[in-house]
């Protein structure tokens, strides 16, 4: 006996049909019209949308920052991402100063299994690179299936690396078939106007984003593309922001040259306005990149239409404003960065890019699920409904309609930076190698069945 998902509509990346899907253990065994009930358990999906599971490929769970930790843990935050339709994510394990990445990811797979209700994957985060990490970078590519590493041009003194490190990784991804993956914003001059800034008493959370113009985003985001050229291999810059970021990836591929982006929805939802909020309530908002003036969001919807931007991940990185955010109430750069998004991509992204005519459907499930699975070494065992990949399925109501807030999501955190948006659109089954969880609302998984993927080389170059 299978699970037979009936009478829905079939979206992949490249095209929709009118097909049943069924699954057999854990894969997709047949995708085909009017496949016969037999004794199959049925999902009915009538009017209703059958898409490859999201894939989340910049989460950040259980992640020491800033004086804290990210609020959702392994478990809080993979049933979250559950309820909105992602069924793999990529998480980041931290090679601190004088550790190995094995012992990096030693602790990380520690923080995830028996956890994860998901399949879960990392990328290693590179702060020193000695001759033995470049070792290290071979057996993390080779050994362990983690086949991406993200680099800092921000934040000294925690997470920067200078150029010459970022050369040396981006050379060896050329010789070990890595993916290097970028935090473009330039550090030292943000650092600056920091200071600067503190000294002149401006501590409110809007002076994080006025500290940290696009400017300073653009112009990490051409360096790091040159030193990629020079080092003769392809570049994935995380979470862009700004027009000032998107020109210099658009002008790179108008080159010929393999770089690739992701931006994230509170780019494309939220801007520079939130930071007015009253009170301390812009601290909701502080996260690096910072949010933008308004009018960046047409550019990157643009830059999405057009393959400028290749991915839409989340960034999820939360933290409570009691007890957190509120480290900084007196200065500004003292709030931990980021925020939460892990269980609301699809349903803004499906509002705000499809409803609103911005995207095809088709292009929707290639940003948040078929690119990010080529792009990280998942394709084709994850991102696209076809026989032989694994059953990570959202049938997805494309009516169904949410008020985004506390009271309707599950990741564990004081806030929602969408608090009241009303959406329509959201998962009305979600199902995980095979296994619904998520169903009627309600999660019916189990901790612990997220398994760890070993990825193979990003598919980059034949995107
Ligand atoms: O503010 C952010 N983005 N926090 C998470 C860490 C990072 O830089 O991705
Ligand atoms: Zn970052
Ligand atoms: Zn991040």
């Amino acid at each position: 006996m299978g699970t037979l998902i009936k009478n829905g509509t079939v979206v992949n990346a490249t095209g929709s049909q009118r097909a049943d899907v069924l699954i057999q253990g854990e894969k997709i065994a047949q995708v085909a019209a009017n496949i016969s009930n037999d004794s199959h358990q049925i999902v009915d999906a009538t009017n209703l949308l059958v898409m490859p599971g999201g894939i989340d490929v910049h989460t950040h769970l259980d992640m020491p920052f800033g004086g804290t930790t990210s609020a959702d843990d392994f478990e809080t935050g993979t049933i979250a991402a559950a309820f909105g339709g992602t069924t793999s994510l990529v998480d980041f394990a931290i090679q601190y100063r004088g550790q190995t990445m094995r012992h990096a990811l030693d602790e990380w797979m520690k923080k995830a299994s028996g956890k994860a209700v998901i399949d879960y994957s990392f990328h290693m985060i590179v702060t020193e690179l000695p001759d033995a990490g470049l070792g290290d970078m071979d057996v993390m590519v080779r050994d362990e299936g983690v086949t991406s590493f993200k680099l800092f041009m921000a934040y000294p003194g925690v997470f920067m690396v200078d150029d010459a490190t970022i050369f040396r990784a981006l050379r060896r991804t050329g010789e070990n078939g890595g993916l290097v993956c970028m935090h473009a914003e330039n550090g030292g001059v943000i650092d600056l106007l920091v200071q600067e800034a503190l000294r002149k008493g401006h501590k409110a959370p809007k002076y994080h984003a006025l500290t940290r113009p696009p400017r300073a985003e653009g112009e990490a985001t051409g360096r790091a593309i040159a030193l990629a050229e020079m080092a003769g291999v392809p570049i994935y810059i995380v979470h862009l922001s700004s027009a000032d970021a998107l020109q210099k990836v658009r002008e790179a591929r108008d080159m010929g040259l393999p770089a690739f982006a992701e931006t994230c929805p509170q780019y494309l939802f939220l801007s520079y306005d939130n930071y007015e909020e009253p009170g301390f309530d812009g601290a909701k908002y502080v996260m690096s990149p910072p949010l933008r003036e308004k009018w960046h969001q047409d550019v990157l919807w643009k830059g999405l239409a057009k393959d400028d931007l290749q991915v839409i991940s989340t960034d999820h990185c939360p933290f409570c404003m009691a007890g957190q955010k509120e480290l900084g109430t007196d200065d500004f750069s003292k709030i931990p960065n980021g925020a939460p998004g892990i269980e609301t991509r699809l349903t803004l992204v499906h509002n705000g890019g499809v409803r609103q005519g911005r995207i095809s459907l088709n292009r929707f499930v290639e940003l948040c699920s078929t690119t990010p699975a080529k792009m990280f070494g998942l394709f084709p065992r994850k991102g696209t409904i076809a026989v032989g990949s694994d059953a990570d399925i959202v049938v997805f109501d494309p009516e169904k309609q949410q008020t985004l807030g506390l009271k309707t999501l599950h990741m564990r955190v004081d806030y929602n930076p969408y608090e009241g948006t009303v959406v329509r659109g959201a998962p009305s089954y979600v199902i995980s190698r095979g296994a619904v969880i998520i169903e009627n609302d309600r999660f019916v998984g189990t901790r612990g069945a997220g398994q760890f993927l070993k990825r193979g080389p990003s598919l980059a170059s034949t995107l």
